[in-house]
Formats: structure tokens, C-alpha cells, sequence
């Protein structure tokens, strides 16, 4: 391969071998359903017990929903998805004085998921940013085009505000206080990642995203609404979710997992590429301040604090060792078990 990333502009004729999975691997994409009842909640409502209740149901039995009516504005997302389209169709030049593939750095443009760590690649670039405190960390971001650093902020800002809100209805879908994950949370930080799925010449043999939960507390996911690509695992089997207009997916990271004591699910999802259209879709991540502790409240641990499916420990430990391993291993949180 020429470059380091994929979006340089040329198309591919043939996958490369080192994205071919092993037979055993692969999406097997006929198999997959179209997922008809992908909870849909409408913040709008006014009915705060039947809100809750809504987010209890779909955290349970899913682990993931979408939510209209979320308070973001319409031409947030809209510009948003315009200026990230701009940014991956600029020169291949240009993009690669951000690459990197070390994970500690704060902006990168990388490609795949952890290139040093993984046996196959994956078929995608991404950007990925922090974006929390903003006036920290907006002066690293690309400024070009020279719209991204306000379009993205602007962004950012709305998308905190439903992720904050959220998790004040997931806190009393636990019976817990509305404020209490916030609190245990502490000061949370913000990531991005600005996925980029090129068209893929063999999307039977690969993945953009293979299967994988997130590692932080909350992911908003903005999904290209031309390009369908999310898929998630239920009851065995992986189910692809339509894009919703004006919606987003939320999904349960391992740090709800743990905290609820495994009552909410991580959900599994991956995302597949396809061999006509590019895809986008823009990932916000809220995760714990790195000093906080990660442990089920008394309330869900049961009588004996040695009930906790997980041990306690620290978002920073856990952060560093999800980034040390690949996205096939066993589950990181397999290794917190009690
Ligand atoms: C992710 C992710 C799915 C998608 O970025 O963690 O799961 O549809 N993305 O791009
Ligand atoms: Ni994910």
C-alpha cells in the first residue's frame, strides 16, 4: 500500500491481504437481520417516570437505543457531517501531517484500529479528538478546513449536554439519584472519533470496526443517514441498525457495565464497509475523569460487596489497558472480574 491511510484517493481494486480475515471470522453478511425494534426514545416527553422507565427497558434488554428529540440542534449535525466529509476529501498530503498510531496522543489521524497491536487491519481512517475542556484541546484540532474548529466545538458543546442528560436518566433508571453517576463520574472527558469507511472492494472479508463494546461510560453516535454500516449483537446474533433520521444511537460503554454490576450490557457492535460508497459516522465518547472509581453501588451490589461481578479500580487502569491489547482479545472487562 502506498500511504498510510486509505482515504488517498485511490480506489481498490483488491483487498489487501493483511485486511483478510480468517474464514471463521467473517461478518457473513447474509446472515445479518435488519434489527426492526431498535428502541426509539423521544426526550421530548414530558412524562419523566415513562422516560425513565423507556431507558431502564432499553439498557437492559439491549443495550443500546436511539434518541430523537435530543436537544441537539438540526444544523449542528448537519454541518458537522459536512465539514468531516470536507476534511477526509482533503489531499492525502494534507491529512498525513496529523497521522499517528500512538493512542496516548490527544489528536491523531490514524487508520484501522490499534495498527501496532492487531494481526488484521480494518477497513477505515479516523480521526480522533479530545474535546473536553474545549479551550484545552480545540487548539490541536486540524484547522483545515478552517471551519472544523467551530463547527466541531459547536458540536461538541450540544453533544455534552445530552450525554450529561442521559446519564441522569440512566442514574434513576438504576434507582439511583440523578446526580449519582454524574458525581462518581467526576469531571468527565469527551473524545471524538471521526470514522471514515472507504468503499471497500471485498466487504465479506473485512471490517471497518470488527465486533468490539466501547470502553468509556456513554457513546452519541451520529450515523451517515445514506450509508448503513452499525451492526449489534442480540441474543447471538448481529442485527444491523437503520439510520433513524434526526436520530442518534446511544450505547452503554463497560463503564455502565461495571457501575450497574453488570445489570446493563456493553453491547457489542461492529461496523461493516461495503463496496459502493464511502461511509461516515461521528462517535462522541463521555468518559470517566481518569481518578474515578469504577465500583457498583451498595444498592446494586447486594448485601455482600463481595456480590460485585467486577473489582473495583480506577478509569485511568482500566484506559490503559484496553489501548494495550487488540480489538479480538477477550473482553477488557474480563480481566476486572471478581
Ligand atoms: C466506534 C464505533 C460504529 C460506526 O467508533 O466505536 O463503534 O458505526 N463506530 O462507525
Ligand atoms: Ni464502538
Amino acid at each position: 500500500m502506498d500511504t498510510k491511510v486509505l482515504s488517498s484517493g485511490v480506489r481498490y481494486s483488491n483487498l489487501p491481504e493483511s485486511y483478510i480475515r480468517p474464514e471463521s471470522e467473517r461478518p457473513r453478511l447474509s446472515e445479518v437481520s435488519e434489527c426492526e425494534n431498535v428502541p426509539i426514545i423521544d426526550l421530548g416527553c414530558e412524562d419523566r417516570s415513562f422516560l425513565v422507565q423507556q431507558i431502564a427497558e432499553a439498557c437492559k434488554c439491549y443495550g443500546f437505543f436511539q434518541v430523537i428529540n435530543h436537544g441537539v440542534r438540526l444544523e449542528a449535525v448537519d454541518k458537522i457531517l459536512e465539514v468531516v466529509h470536507e476534511f477526509f476529501r482533503l489531499p492525502v498530503e494534507e491529512k498525513l501531517k496529523l497521522y499517528s498510531d500512538d493512542p496516548s496522543k490527544t489528536m491523531r489521524l490514524s487508520t484501522s484500529f490499534n495498527v501496532n497491536k492487531e494481526k488484521v487491519h480494518n477497513w477505515r481512517d479516523y480521526l480522533r479528538l479530545h474535546c473536553y475542556p474545549l479551550q484545552k484541546y480545540v487548539p490541536e484540532w486540524p484547522s483545515n478546513p478552517s471551519s472544523f474548529k467551530e463547527i466541531v466545538s459547536n458540536y461538541c458543546k450540544e453533544v455534552r449536554e445530552l450525554g450529561l442528560r442521559l446519564e441522569e436518566l440512566i442514574s434513576e433508571s438504576l434507582g439511583l439519584e440523578k446526580e449519582y453517576i454524574k458525581k462518581v463520574l467526576g469531571e468527565q472527558g469527551q473524545h471524538m472519533a471521526v470514522n471514515y469507511y472507504p468503499p471497500c472492494p471485498e466487504p465479506e472479508l473485512t471490517y471497518g470496526l470488527p465486533g468490539h463494546t466501547d470502553p468509556n461510560a456513554l457513546t452519541i453516535l451520529l450515523q451517515d443517514l445514506q450509508v448503513t454500516g452499525l451492526q449489534v449483537l442480540k441474543d447471538g446474533k448481529w442485527l444491523a441498525v437503520k439510520p433513524h433520521p434526526n436520530a442518534f444511537v446511544i450505547n452503554i460503554g463497560d463503564q455502565f457495565q461495571a457501575l450497574s454490576n453488570g445489570r446493563y450490557k456493553s453491547v457489542w457492535h461492529r461496523a461493516i464497509v461495503n463496496a459502493d460508497k464511502a461511509r461516515m459516522s461521528v462517535a462522541s465518547f463521555l468518559c470517566p475523569s481518569d481518578d474515578a472509581i469504577i465500583s457498583a453501588p451498595k444498592s446494586l451490589a447486594g448485601d455482600d460487596a463481595s456480590a460485585t461481578v467486577y473489582r473495583d479500580f480506577t478509569y485511568a487502569e482500566y484506559y490503559k489497558k484496553f489501548w494495550s491489547r487488540n480489538l479480538d482479545q477477550e473482553h477488557c472487562l474480563e480481566l476486572f472480574k471478581n
